[in-house]
């Protein structure tokens, strides 16, 4: 494991849109690993940027998201769908074919697991983009997770409900299922970035950086990962 502490959340974010500019640099056709979520709508912000200078193009990449909330159409407001459209997609050359994000309105919602897993067979991501729950999940892999877990349905737990209802009017609305990436697909991802800023992330970092490895805290997998780079602030790295 890589770990880079920044002063702060825009440190952080730079941090990160180097790493990701290269990348696409590197490899005009990457396969981007994406994450909603605050921590990377500062790293979003400067992609846009690079987009606009020309310096990076998306023409040629694909997405793949992590996750998606369970019943939200991507024109509703909180569907990580519609974050990505309006944080990042509209803003730069993707082409809409290549963007892929679970459909958490499906009519079948098993059998729209297993495509989005037999989609991620085809395209590993070369980074895969992580933000963490103050719980340790990544994705939506709540703790107790399977390791070798594929795409999936999951149930959110209360802390996450309650740490997501910021950003709902009322904690009712918040959706109480998604549909996540497994955890064994993240892991299949050549390079990892996990990006945590904030002392509410402190917990959660100790765990994964010197935790035992274990489904309690699902991101303390990452320390088996042969690429993994956390890009953190001194709040989240406090406690390490
Ligand atoms: C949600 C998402 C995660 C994200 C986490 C942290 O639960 N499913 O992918 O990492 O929130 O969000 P934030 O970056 O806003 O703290």
């Amino acid at each position: 494991m890589k770990i880079t502490v920044t002063k702060d959340y825009d440190d952080m974010s730079k941090a990160a849109a180097e790493i990701i500019i290269s990348q696409l640099k590197k490899k005009p056709d990457s396969v981007l690993g994406l994450a909603t979520g605050t921590s990377p709508l500062g790293l979003y912000k400067l992609l846009i940027e690079a987009y606009k200078k020309g310096e990076i193009s998306f023409a040629q990449a694909q997405t793949v998201n992590l996750d998606e909330y369970v019943g939200l159409k991507p024109s509703h407001s909180q569907s990580y769908a519609y974050f990505m459209h309006t944080n990042l997609f509209d803003h730069v050359d993707i082409l809409p074919q290549n963007v892929h994000i679970p459909q958490g309105f499906a009519e079948n919602l098993s059998a729209e697991c297993a495509s989005y897993s037999k989609l991620l067979g085809r395209l590993k991501p070369d980074i895969q983009l992580l933000g963490i729950g103050s719980n340790g999940h990544i994705g939506f892999n709540e703790p107790n997770s399977a390791f070798s877990g594929t795409t999936h349905l999951v149930n959110l737990t209360e802390s996450t409900v309650k740490d997501n209802s910021r950003l709902f009017d009322d904690i009712s609305q918040v959706p109480r299922q998604a549909i996540t990436m497994g955890i064994a697909e993240i892991m299949s991802a050549k390079s990892i970035l996990l990006l945590a800023n904030g002392t509410k992330k402190a917990q959660a970092i100790l765990k994964t950086v010197k935790g035992e490895i274990s489904e309690s805290c699902p991101a303390s997998i990452l320390q088996r990962h042969p690429n993994c780079n956390l890009v953190i602030d001194e709040a989240a790295a406090a406690l390490l």
